[in-house]
């Protein structure tokens, strides 16, 4: 459609307006294109400056008496041995992003740097930042994945490899996420909890409830390959000799009935598809013991796209890049928990974009499925 020769005019005030093709509106902002094109960039920059250590240069400078925290890029290069002018168009970038401080020229960690992309923030995603889009090349690809309704080279086959460096750089927040939720889910005050962690990855629930819970035990799964993660981890919180690790599939390893207080479905649920996602419900219910507490942790879409960004966007992260995944639907996930016999749902949200539903095993599942 041609565009009007003035768009920043109000079309009726033209006075060659006859009609059509303008119209009375000033043109939408291209804004949200540039920012989409630019996302692309952003994302690299991120990426490249964590491989550089330019945070973690920055925050070492503070941490010294005597060497002020803030540098010239010519400085810094010299220091991480990179060419300074191109670190310095690096760092303004973040500056941009809203990821470094610059004043008079010299730069220095804000706090957001000093607690999310250093490697010893409080709450460090640093290790997450490259791996949290999945396999570059899938994006790539997506139309095509769009067309054949799969994509090429999915990650179920070779998950260990996909999911290895994802759990690492997962821990952290969501060990800070599982921790935080016993403020409303109240785990710690439960009396020697038997737990059942499927998928694993680093075991973050489980470490938190165990390190809540000193009583606590746990059985900690999942796959060949992934799972001697979980085996490290639990070691370095000191509650390995609590936990029974069971390797194998999720869908098939056994499962002892009604044996469990606590079942932890820790974003394993979105790669499944609807079927997988429903049977691991059906399988937490049928382990855990009558009033026994289900956590079921993932990006839950809300009923439209635009109240749920995050969650839109990591359920096309997942059916990007594995032929099951799926963007979740909270309404669905309590469908499917209550048709498993789960009652008094709560979905919270422990740390920002991070969502758990909670609910709790009716007391006779038998009796609930009978009256059906
Ligand atoms: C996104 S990570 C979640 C890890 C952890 N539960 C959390 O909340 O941080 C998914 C985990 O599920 C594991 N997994 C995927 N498919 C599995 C299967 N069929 N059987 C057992 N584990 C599986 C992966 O190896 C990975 O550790």
């Amino acid at each position: 459609m041609a565009d009007s020769p003035y768009p920043e005019l109000k079309k009726s005030h033209v006075p060659e307006r006859v009609g059509r093709p303008w119209t009375d509106y000033k043109p939408p902002p291209s804004a949200p294109v540039w920012e989409v094109i630019s996302g692309f960039g952003s994302f690299h920059v991120l990426v490249a400056a964590l491989e550089l250590g330019v945070f973690d240069a920055l925050g070492d400078r503070g941490a010294h008496p005597g060497i002020p925290p803030e540098v010239t890029a010519t400085e810094l290069a010299q220091e991480l041995e990179v060419s300074a002018p191109h670190l310095e168009a690096l760092l303004d970038s973040l500056t941009v992003l809203g990821l470094l401080e610059r004043v008079g020229g010299r730069y220095s960690l804000n706090d957001t740097a000093a607690r999310y992309l250093t490697t010893d923030g409080a709450a460090s995603m640093a290790s997450l930042v490259p791996v949290a889009p999945g396999p570059l090349d899938n994006w790539s690809r997506l139309a095509d994945t769009i067309r054949a309704g799969r994509p090429a080279e999915p990650i179920d086959d070779n998950p260990a490899d996909f999911y290895r460096p994802l759990v690492e750089g997962t821990f952290t927040t969501m060990l800070r996420a599982a921790t935080r939720a016993d403020l409303q889910v109240r785990y710690s005050a439960m009396d020697s909890p038997r737990v059942l962690d499927l998928g694993a990855g680093g075991a973050p629930w489980a470490i938190a409830i165990l390190n809540a819970c000193p009583d606590a035990t746990a059985v900690v799964n999942d796959l060949d390959g992934v799972i001697d993660i979980a085996r490290r981890t639990t070691a370095e919180h000191g509650v390995a000799d609590r936990c029974q690790f069971r390797h194998g599939n999720f869908h098939t390893i056994e499962l002892e009935p009604d044996a469990y207080d606590i079942a932890v479905l820790g974003h394993i649920c979105r790669t499944e598809g609807p079927e997988g996602a429903r049977r691991l419900i059906e399988r937490a219910a049928e382990a855990l013991r009558p009033e026994g507490r289900l956590l079921l942790a993932d990006y839950f879409t809300a009923p439209e796209p635009q109240w749920s960004p995050h969650s839109v966007l990591m359920g096309m992260t997942m059916m990007a890049s594995t032929v099951h995944g799926f963007p979740i639907a909270a309404s669905q996930v309590a469908t499917w928990l209550q048709e498993a016999g789960f009652q008094a749902l709560r979905l919270i949200e422990p740390i920002g974009h991070q969502y758990l539903y909670t609910a709790t095993k009716t007391r006779n599942l038998q009796q609930t499925r009978e009256g059906e």
